[in-house]
């Protein structure tokens, strides 16, 4: 993992000079020596040798080593013995090599030393709520509320510089294949990406609002309508939505567009664009071209549309195994059209309360439990329904290890069903028995998505991804009559298991893109009133076009090990959606709203 000051050393390069200071904390070094600096930063810590006193000073740049006499004034009342930590202070004095020995060579100061002949205190602090260099995390509440403290941790700070570094990359590497970096508007109509918009209302003609861009799309599919061949934007998205550890209610997209290219082109692009990020920030190397599976086969042997591949299981179909079960619970769900669906782990050995607590997660997603069956030695010696099982039950189960110990786990019911427990649960065991190589970054492109799903809820067609996704063409014949078979020109880049990406090849003619809007029921007034500002561009020489979307909080995330995305947010929301720090959402005065012309129907 990369440390604070490799990332210094490429983040923080030129001299931190202003009329202040000579340079940053973190870069006075062995070409000092000799010189009286000015230096400006917080005190880190104060150590007490007798007649003097060791000060850390630091500052973004890092940290350097103060020396001062016990005595030493910082004005006419006051002694450095007055100073605390986290006073903010401004230094003059001459650098010397520090005496053999006591060099540190883990900071990129650590073998010079500020001897101070002058002391200047520029803010002095309360007691903090927590002190910054304290290896114990403090609470996520009270890190949000006082995230400026928060954000001087070490760890924070990687993140951060992380961050940054990344966009910087991203740039560096768009504009040098020739994308145009060009903003959208935040003030707009709604972008539909499947989420509720954020709403702001407009003073100026009361009783109307804007939409926060759930995304750039139909803006960037303009500007391709408009020529801009190669459009890219690191650009806020607002999207109302439960939040989970993943998800934000706004958050960061690495968002492009291009004309006259098929998938591959944009496949292509993403992949070396990911590999140079990689290896300029992290030094490591990724393979490309990154492997691709279909949304069907992701389905089949992983259980979700965004497998991590780095889990050494597949999901497997046992209803052979259970045609002639004697158990009615298996043999009604094979019945009633279910599956008996499971997976091998072989070389695990898990003890009976881990099995029970699997079984538990199994019962709490809807399964009626959850089977196991432990094999040694070749033969099945343990599990809940053993004296229930046949003899060629037993053997077929064993064979599936192929000579080797382990634990074979199924689930009877419905398919969906039975596949998404069996998918949980490996997921789980995976983790658990350390089956994942952590620090390994496994990508994958999952390909041919269905255009269409059937939303149970508002008893419609709904868009997979969007709605200006492109069908594939052999598939345009059989839209009307059988949307759900359709298969898109839509790709997602995956993660670890976490999807970092989607996009797509877009609709570019007016009369295909009527067609998949009245496909999702909308009636030809309510597309003319919400797209038909974007649909009357395509007929002005549109040009075949697609692109793609990175989740940026996402990926740096995943780069940096971080579980949830908050980690490498300056300023995140909490689970409800509140800033802690500013503490909003807030009420609004009376006039606000008169002004807007809005009443509140209840506090
Ligand atoms: P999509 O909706 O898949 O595509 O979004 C692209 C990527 O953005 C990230 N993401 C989020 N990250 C944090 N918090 C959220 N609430 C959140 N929602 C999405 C995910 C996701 O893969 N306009 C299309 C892209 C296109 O077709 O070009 C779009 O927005 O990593």
């Amino acid at each position: 993992m990369i440390d604070l000051e490799e990332l210094r050393k490429k983040n923080l390069v030129r001299p931190f000079s202003t009329s202040l200071k000579s340079v940053g904390c973190g870069q006075v070094s062995e070409e000092h020596i000799g010189k009286e600096l000015k230096l400006v930063g917080w005190i880190e810590s104060i150590r007490d040798h007798g007649g003097v006193r060791f000060i850390d000073l630091a500052d973004i740049t890092g940290k350097v080593q103060l020396v001062a006499k016990k005595e030493q004034k910082i004005d006419t009342y006051r002694t450095i013995e007055d100073l605390v930590e986290f006073s903010v202070i401004r230094v003059e004095g001459e650098v010397r090599r520090r005496p053999e020995g006591t060099e540190n060579p883990k900071i990129r100061s650590g073998s010079v030393e500020v001897f101070v002949s002058k002391i200047e205190l520029l803010s002095k602090p309360d007691i903090l709520p927590f002190l910054p260099t304290e290896r114990k995390e403090p609470s996520e509440e009270i890190r949000l509320k006082f995230r400026y403290i928060d954000l001087r941790r070490e760890k924070m700070r990687r993140n951060i510089l992380v961050r940054h570094l990344v966009a910087r990359k991203v740039r560096e590497f768009l504009w040098m294949h020739n994308f145009i970096e060009i903003e959208t508007p935040f003030l707009t109509k709604s972008t539909p990406e499947g989420a509720r918009d954020f709403l702001v209302p407009s003073r100026l003609q009361k009783g109307k609002f804007y939409a926060l861009p759930q995304s750039p799309q139909l803006f960037k599919q303009i500007l391709q309508v408009a020529g801009y061949e190669r459009y890219f934007q690191i650009v806020r998205c607002f999207r109302d939505e439960d939040l989970r550890a993943d998800r934000q209610p706004e958050f960061t997209q690495v968002d492009l567009e291009m004309s006259f290219v098929s998938e591959e082109d944009i496949i292509a692009l993403v992949e070396e664009l990911l590999r140079f990020v990689f290896e300029e920030v992290l030094s490591y190397k990724l393979e490309i071209p990154f492997p691709r599976i279909s949304y069907d086969e992701a389905m089949r042997k992983y259980g979700v549309d965004k497998p991590d591949i780095r889990i050494p299981f597949e999901i497997q179909d046992f209803t052979q195994i259970f045609s002639e079960s004697k158990l009615d619970f298996i043999a009604d769900a094979i019945q009633g059209g279910g599956k008996v669906l499971g997976f091998v782990a072989s070389g695990i050995q898990p003890t009976r309360s881990k099995l029970v607590s699997y079984e538990q997660l199994a019962k709490s997603m809807g399964a009626g439990g959850l089977m196991w069956f432990v094999v040694q030695g070749g033969k099945v010696v343990a599990s809940p329904i053993l004296k229930f099982l046949q003899d060629k039950e037993k053997s077929a189960l064993a064979l599936t290890l192929n000579g080797s110990d382990g634990v074979i786990f199924a689930v009877a019911g419905r398919y969906e069903l039975a596949r998404d427990v069996t998918a949980k649960i490996m997921k789980n065991i995976s983790h658990d028995f350390n089956k994942v190589n952590t620090s390994k970054f496994a990508f994958l492109w999952v390909v041919d998505f269905p255009l269409f799903s059937w939303d149970e809820v508002e008893q419609r067609y709904v868009s997979e991804h969007h709605p200006f996704t492109a069908p594939k063409e052999e598939y345009i014949g059989i839209l009307e009559s059988d949307p759900l078979r359709v298969r898109a020109r839509a790709y997602d880049i995956i993660l670890n298991g976490e999807e970092v990406g989607g996009g797509s090849i877009r609709i570019h003619q007016e009369d295909l893109q009527r067609r998949i809007f009245k496909i999702l029921n909308l009636s030809e007034t309510e597309v003319e009133e919400r797209f038909g500002w974007f649909i009357r561009a395509l007929r002005y020489g549109a040009p075949p076009h697609g692109g793609i979307a990175l989740g940026f909080d996402r990926l740096v995330a995943l780069m940096l090990g971080e579980e949830n995305i908050r980690e490498v947010i300056p300023f995140p929301k909490t689970q409800s959606g509140t800033c802690l720090l500013s503490e909003a959402p807030s009420s609004v005065y009376q006039k606000q709203l008169d002004e807007l012309g809005i009443k509140i129907k209840e506090r």
